[in-house]
């Protein structure tokens, strides 16, 4: 495995690769791996002839106040763990050989961002536009043929497609499942702020969602996110937010056309910010009201 540490080495690396067939695969992170993005690394080792992952806590996503200060990273480990699921090179630039001086754009993709995670109350559009603008910038560095995100982060999903798509991007855009520790709660480099307390308490988080969509068949949207919401907040904790929107618009969801509904949810846990979602497939549509 060889580490790429500049924009230059980075080109140079790719322009070798043009003169063979290989498929390319990429892997975007900001490190402190776990099983979440080891399941892209190994879905990425087994669908490409390279895999590339980045690594790179990108400042320009977190809000002023935020934790890119403290946000964990162990590069050494992270380093061992790509290894380990057959990663060929890891890209991991610094911030200003990304962002050197001049540095004047921002690629921002409208509505989506406004919603959920981006409204003002929450982290803002701004956080967006931090995370189209560094994964544009990493498309066309690695320029792979595949990129592979989580659905953990559902409205980051929605967005980079939607930039792929209205940019132009040859790279398809692979999203996949939303890994779990054994009782529940999304694998997230953030769970490692949790004292065991809250640990515990976070598990509140998906049995809210699972309580949501066992409700939803029998007795609707309106009341699934109601038992959904008691639910977490008889835990203890209030939600920044727990909507229902539609997975490709990210527009509320009604529940009464039989489309797929994203139930969202941001939560802070003794001061630790989490987020989650589940997919609910209506069974069937016209029994709900
Ligand atoms: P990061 O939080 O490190 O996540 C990297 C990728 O792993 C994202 O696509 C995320 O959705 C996925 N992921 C995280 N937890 C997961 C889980 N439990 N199950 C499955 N996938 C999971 O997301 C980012 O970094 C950044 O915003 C980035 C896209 C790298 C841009 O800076």
């Amino acid at each position: 495995m060889k580490v790429l540490r500049t924009p230059r080495e980075m080109h140079a690396f790719r322009e070798e690769l043009r003169a063979s067939v290989a498929t390319v695969g990429l892997v975007p992170t900001m490190g402190y791996l776990h099983e979440g993005h080891n399941s892209l690394l190994r879905a990425a080792r087994r669908e490409n002839d390279v895999v590339v992952m980045s690594l790179f806590v990108n400042p320009t996503q977190f809000r002023a106040g935020e934790d890119l200060g403290s946000y964990p990273r162990d590069e050494k480990r992270d380093l061992a763990i790509a290894e380990g699921s057959g990663v060929d090179f890891v890209y991991a630039p610094e911030p200003g050989d990304i962002y050197p001086g001049g540095f004047a754009t921002k690629v921002e993709v409208e509505g989506l961002t406004e919603v959920l995670c981006g409204s003002e109350t929450s982290r803002g559009p701004g956080h967006f536009a931090g995370v189209t603008t560094i994964v544009c910038k990493l498309l066309n560095a690695v320029d792979p043929d595949v990129a592979y995100f989580g659905q953990k982060d559902a409205q980051q999903a929605t967005v980079i497609r939607r930039m792929a798509e209205d940019l132009e991007f040859r790279t398809r855009i692979v999203i996949l499942p939303t890994v779990r520790e054994r009782d529940g709660l999304a694998m997230s480099s953030r769970n490692a702020y949790l004292s065991p307390e809250a640990r515990k308490r976070a598990t509140a988080i998906w049995s809210s969602l699972l309580e949501t969509e066992s409700v939803f068949d029998t007795r609707g949207l309106e009341a699934a996110l109601q038992a959904g919401r008691q639910k977490l907040e008889s835990a203890g904790i209030t939600p920044e937010y727990f909507e229902a929107r539609y997975p490709g618009t990210l527009d509320a969801a009604d529940g009464n056309s039989g489309d797929p509904i994203l139930v969202a949810v941001a939560a802070d846990v003794d001061g630790t910010r989490l987020i989650d979602n589940i997919l609910i497939e209506p069974s069937n549509p016209r029994s709900k009201s």
